[in-house]
């Protein structure tokens, strides 16, 4: 009896260990946790409960026979993250880099399994070397279940991915199927190939960092959503994203409680600056109308145009989508347009309501734009605005020009209460622009056309640079003093709370991608 008991023991010790002693020493040299550590940061203190602590691999090439670590480089299971049942696995960088084989993958297949029977958030916390050079195509195999099942599980269940070490090749791709990446400064990268074979194909000479790390993949491609200084703050950071989530496409986020107080907000009343061409900053808008300290900013460094982020508003999870005019008077360009359509589809995918605050001059013009594709990528987000069935409800702020205007979740195309400031101006264009070209005969025949041009500005800013005529169609539902916005957000999202509205049958629509 004893013998059995001290054989489990002693392979229990033997698991925890992983690589051994001498690699987790190299691992936290470089400033990073083990697997195991990161999982007791992630999870609820004592919660977690591993599956597959003595799974080994079988491969028998290139001496790895001989070569066993419990667990085959991946710690896998569940537990409870603020209280809520949620998946977990963790890549190993001590045992073969934690690279990925056939078993390894196996383990991280088996718990996406039970996340999606049983309707909770997955973790992936990536740290690997890539797939295991000895398996060869084993390895690949097992990376494809992985893409297909992270697919499957898309709009059901929520994913996230943190990046903590290496990650490249095929690896990326199960994060980037994902609905969230996570990274950390100086210690992951990722890329589809590395810094060497960059210089080969192309000569161009580049580090780690500059191809593929988190201040990267945050400001130039967008790829990640998150950058955190360390793993200690990126882990916080997952903890706190969950928080705003249900657990799955069935389920509702969890409701804080919240006590009704005054909800008026008088700094918002002189917050829109005299002149209409005078950049604000959106986000002091949106601290005035979230439940204090609760907005958590997605893609804060990617596409700063447009501003998305979950919030609270009176204890009910919110997803903002919000224009920036602090930064390109917030035009809608490619990136901003694919980072907000992608924040839509999550929160429609997970029951999110979505607020809009809307000031947007229009589209970005330009050769730039054009040729890589703003027609394409802007019907994204007009796209994933239309098909959005959780409660919508839009602020217009200031400007609302254009086809922009269709776009920012218009009446037309959806949305279930449109309110508008007193500032707003919502017309096909800026009075100057649509001065200039509806009067333009007048103007040059005038005897002197700049203060023709300035009279005629003046007319159409009176019939348009205001939130009236569309008001009197019922386009916006009612203006409403800035300082009472808060509660009446309050108040409509209660009111919109339990909203039932279906799309068509069909197999799925086709997204402009
Ligand atoms: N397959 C098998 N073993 C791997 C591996 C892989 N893909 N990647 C790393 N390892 C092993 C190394 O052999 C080493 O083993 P050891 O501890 O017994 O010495 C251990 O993991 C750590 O790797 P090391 O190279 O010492 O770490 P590093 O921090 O200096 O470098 C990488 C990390 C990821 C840059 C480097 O290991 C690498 O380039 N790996 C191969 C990447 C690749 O091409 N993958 C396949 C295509 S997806």
């Amino acid at each position: 009896e004893k013998t059995k008991k001290e054989t489990l023991d002693r392979k229990n010790a033997e698991a925890m260990l992983g690589g051994g002693e001498k690699r987790i020493a190299a691992q936290h040299k470089k400033g990073k946790l083990t697997a195991r550590e990161r999982i007791s940061v992630l999870m609820d203190e004592g919660s977690f409960e591993e599956i597959g602590r003595f799974v080994l691999h079988r491969s028998k090439d290139f001496g790895l026979d001989k070569e066993h670590y419990l667990g085959d480089g991946v710690v896998t299971g569940y537990g409870k993250v603020n209280g809520r049942l949620t998946y977990v696995y963790a890549q190993d960088f001590t045992v073969f880099g934690g690279s990925l084989s056939e078993t390894h993958a196996e383990k991280i297949c088996k718990i996406m399994d039970m996340a999606l029977k049983n309707g909770a958030p997955i973790v992936g916390l990536n740290d690997s070397g890539g797939a295991r050079i000895q398996e060869g195509v084993l390895s690949l195999a097992g990376y494809a279940d992985i893409f297909y099942k992270n697919t499957l599980a898309s709009g059901v269940i929520p994913q996230l991915s943190a990046i903590m070490g290496p990650c490249a090749g095929g690896a990326v791709y199960s994060p980037a199927i994902t609905d969230f990446i996570l990274m950390v400064e100086n210690t992951s990268y990722m890329f589809v190939t590395g810094p060497n074979v960059v210089k080969t194909v192309t000569h161009e000479e580049i580090t780690s960092e500059e191809l593929g790390g988190a201040m990267t993949h945050a400001s130039k491609s967008g790829v990640t959503h998150f950058v955190a200084e360390n793993e200690i703050e990126c882990l916080l950071s997952i903890k706190k994203l969950l928080s705003y989530m249900p657990q799955n496409c069935v389920d509702e986020p969890s409701l804080w409680p919240y006590t009704l107080a005054d909800e008026s907000r008088t700094l918002l009343d002189t917050i829109i600056p005299e002149n209409p061409n005078q950049p604000y900053d959106m986000r002091e808008v949106i601290g005035q109308i979230v439940d204090e300290g609760s907005f958590h900013e997605v893609h804060e460094h990617f596409a700063e145009n447009i501003v998305v982020g979950f919030s609270r508003i009176a204890g009910r999870s919110v997803g903002i989508v919000a224009n920036q005019p602090a930064v390109l008077a917030g035009v809608l360009d490619i990136h901003a347009s694919q980072k907000a359509a992608r924040f839509v589809r999550f929160c429609d995918s997970f029951n999110i309501p979505l607020l809009v605050l809307e000031d947007v001059p229009g589209f970005l013009p330009g050769s730039d734009q054009e040729w890589n594709g703003i027609i394409t990528n802007g019907a994204k987000l007009l796209y994933a605005f239309c098909e959005a069935t959780v409660p919508r409800i839009t602020v217009i702020t200031r400007k609302a020009y254009g086809g922009a205007y269709d776009v920012m979740n218009s009446k037309h195309i959806g949305a279930d209460l449109n309110f508008a400031w007193p500032s707003a101006e919502i017309a096909v264009m800026g009075a100057s622009g649509a001065a200039e070209i509806i009067f333009k005969r007048e103007i040059a025949q005038a005897e002197n056309p700049s203060e023709k041009l300035a009279e005629k500005v003046e007319e159409y800013t009176n019939k348009f640079a205001n939130p009236f005529r569309a008001a009197h169609r019922g386009y916006v539902d009612e203006v409403i003093y800035p300082s009472q916005t808060r509660e009446k957000l309050i108040r409509a999202f209660e009111m919109l709370e339990n909203k039932v509205a279906h799309l068509p049958k069909k197999k799925h629509g086709n997204i402009p991608l």
